[in-house]
């Protein structure tokens, strides 16, 4: 898969780019790239963003200068690299993430993320270059940026090779192996750390019963509707 991020802030990339699973994605041939409006702008002063017409805080992302990054780097008009790839605007008020949308993104040979900053992007920009507005929950980031890792991370830990084990990402939280509901709990050594014993049947040995064990505790997390253990 090729991800390509439009980022006012490429050096935040450096560091996700040297994590290990996706530094792994990356040497099985996937790739990550970066694009920063401000090196292709066409107004003075390296100027990116703007005021807002009606007045309010903040600065916008500018439409001219997304259109003229994107066709600069694509050689194409954004208007129509949304109709040959997923083109995501991270923005709170777009479609929610969830593993479902995580999959559908991960079938994608190619994906451009838009990052806007400060209070965000020109809505244009939203309507007329990006096929996805996303949001990763309803609570406000300072920029796209994270929103645009959290997204890459869920996508990468689906393709093969980014995970040390095949299977990790087969029966994890939300799979359609565990009925989409939650992960069951998991535990290592040691087998009672000050009192606090390991549940039995995981060290039974006995795989039918360990299989029931973990199903039944996913369903409960499931229907409890969440994935931790609350707080005494
Ligand atoms: Cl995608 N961007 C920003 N700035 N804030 C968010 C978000 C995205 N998703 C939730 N909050």
């Amino acid at each position: 898969m090729q991800l390509d991020v439009v980022t006012l802030f490429p050096e935040w990339f450096d560091w996700f780019r040297g994590q290990r699973h996706v530094a792994n994605a990356m040497a099985h041939g996937h790739e990550l790239r970066t694009l920063n409006p401000r090196e292709h702008t066409p107004l003075s002063g390296g100027q990116v963003d703007d005021t807002p017409f009606g007045g309010g805080a903040g600065m916008v992302l500018r439409v001219d200068v997304m259109d003229a990054a994107m066709r600069g780097f694509y050689g194409v008009d954004p208007v129509d690299l949304r109709h040959q790839r997923r083109v995501l605007a991270l923005t709170p008020g777009g479609r929610m993430l969830d593993e479902g949308f995580v999959e559908e993104l991960a079938e994608e040979p190619a994906i451009t993320l838009l990052c806007g900053r400060y209070e965000g992007f020109d809505e244009r920009i939203v309507q007329h270059f990006a096929s996805d507005p996303v949001s990763v929950g309803r609570y406000v980031l300072s920029g796209g940026e994270l929103a645009a890792m959290v997204v890459m991370d869920a996508v990468l830990r689906k393709l093969p090779g980014s995970l040390g084990h095949a299977n990790s990402a087969v029966e994890e939280s939300f799979s359609e192996a565990l009925g989409g509901d939650p992960e069951y709990p998991h535990y290592t050594r040691p087998a009672e750390y000050r009192g606090w014993k390991v549940p039995d049947v995981l060290l039974s040995g006995h795989h039918e019963e360990i299989r029931q064990w973990r199903r039944a505790r996913s369903r409960e997390r499931g229907a409890a509707g969440t994935s931790g253990s609350s707080l005494p």
